[in-house]
């Protein structure tokens, strides 16, 4: 976690600084760094070049292809006539790209090697696999969903700082760092990062097409879909379905501890229930619990270092030092 306590460092520095942190850019290198280390298995920093240009590398790559089906919103509809309408060439964001494949290549080892060797994919495939989960899934997921988790506990005026504060603590031992099993147990901090993730699911829509016939059923209703239809999904709509969540319009932290676990088979963020499991036939996020774990780790070790933070959105404007 020594990334998230640099993230942390440049926020308390901006802020003794200027009186607040706007934190994105400082983000984007956490996020960047946190997540090469852990799905890359090699640290940016050995080159440092790299470690400065790939956040915002990664950020063109993606906005390059999403903004064809990214609504802004903004001049329709000519929007969709020069914004929508063609695919954004790759020449755009090659030559930094190529940098990035070559630090995967020459750093990546294990993951490259179990890429090609277990799954048979040729090296540069399994590299473009990577920068792919990387850069559009990994890093494109918590640039939404972090900011969103910080935003709610930062606004909180219920008293559920002093409370996450009060878990992590008991359950934590100062003396070593906090891991992926000691949080295991943090209920209500487990509990909070679910409710985010329900309260503004992080990707809104899912697309998908019928493979078979089948009957689609709600709670009053039966849907004959044929093979071949077009489905979509909306979750915010699916998370705020008042014959399964209680006051569905109210964030509530300890909604998911308890009994209430039993609603986890309710929690749709990720392409399928929280308690289902990826696999090739179901699409469902293959971060799914490792977005979860990490996000309650970065979440328990704020709570560790600080008594409280406050801030609003995208804005951190004071912390209090745990005593
Ligand atoms: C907060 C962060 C994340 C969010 C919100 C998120 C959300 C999602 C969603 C909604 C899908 C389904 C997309 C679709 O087919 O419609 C998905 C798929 C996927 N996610 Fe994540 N994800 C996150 C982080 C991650 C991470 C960290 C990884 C990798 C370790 C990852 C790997 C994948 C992969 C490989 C798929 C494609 C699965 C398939 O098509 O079979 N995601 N994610």
């Amino acid at each position: 976690m020594l990334t998230l306590h640099k993230f942390l460092d440049a926020i308390e520095s901006d802020i003794a600084k200027g009186g607040s942190s706007s934190y994105s850019p400082h983000l984007q290198n956490f996020i960047f760094n946190f997540l090469t280390r852990s799905l890359v298995g090699a640290d940016p920093a050995i080159d440092p070049e790299l470690a400065k240009s790939a956040p915002s590398t990664l950020n063109t790559w993606l906005a390059l292809q999403v903004l064809p089906v990214m609504p802004l919103l903004i001049f329709q509809p000519l929007e969709e006539v020069f914004l929508h309408s063609y695919a954004y060439p790759f020449a755009f964001i090659k030559r930094d790209y190529q940098k990035l494949y070559n630090f995967i290549e020459q750093h990546g080892g294990e993951v490259v090697r179990r890429g090609a060797e277990e799954f048979g994919l040729p090296l540069p495939e399994a590299i473009h696999n990577l920068i792919f989960v990387l850069g559009f899934n990994a890093i494109g997921g918590f640039s939404v969903f972090f900011p969103s988790l910080l935003n709610t506990v930062a606004t909180d005026k219920t008293g559920l700082q002093a409370r996450l504060r009060e878990e992590v603590r008991k359950l934590s031992d100062p003396s070593t760092s906090l891991s992926f099993d000691s949080v295991k147990d943090m209920e209500l901090v487990n509990s909070v990062v679910y409710e985010a993730l329900r309260f503004n699911p992080p990707v809104t829509l899912q697309y998908a097409r019928a493979r078979k016939d089948f009957e689609l059923t709600s709670h009053d209703s039966v849907f004959d879909v044929k093979k071949g239809e077009l489905l979509c999904g909306y979750q915010p709509l699916a998370m705020k379905d008042d014959n399964i969540f209680d006051e569905p319009e109210s964030f509530k932290p300890d909604r998911f501890v308890g009994k209430g676990k039993e609603l986890l088979s309710y929690l749709f963020w990720s392409n399928g229930p929280q308690t289902g499991s990826p696999s090739e036939s179901n699409k469902q996020c293959a971060g799914k619990d490792y977005v979860t774990r990490s996000a309650s780790l970065i979440l328990a070790n704020v709570f560790q270092r600080y008594d409280s933070i406050s801030g609003g959105a995208g804005k951190i404007t004071a912390v209090g030092k745990a005593k």
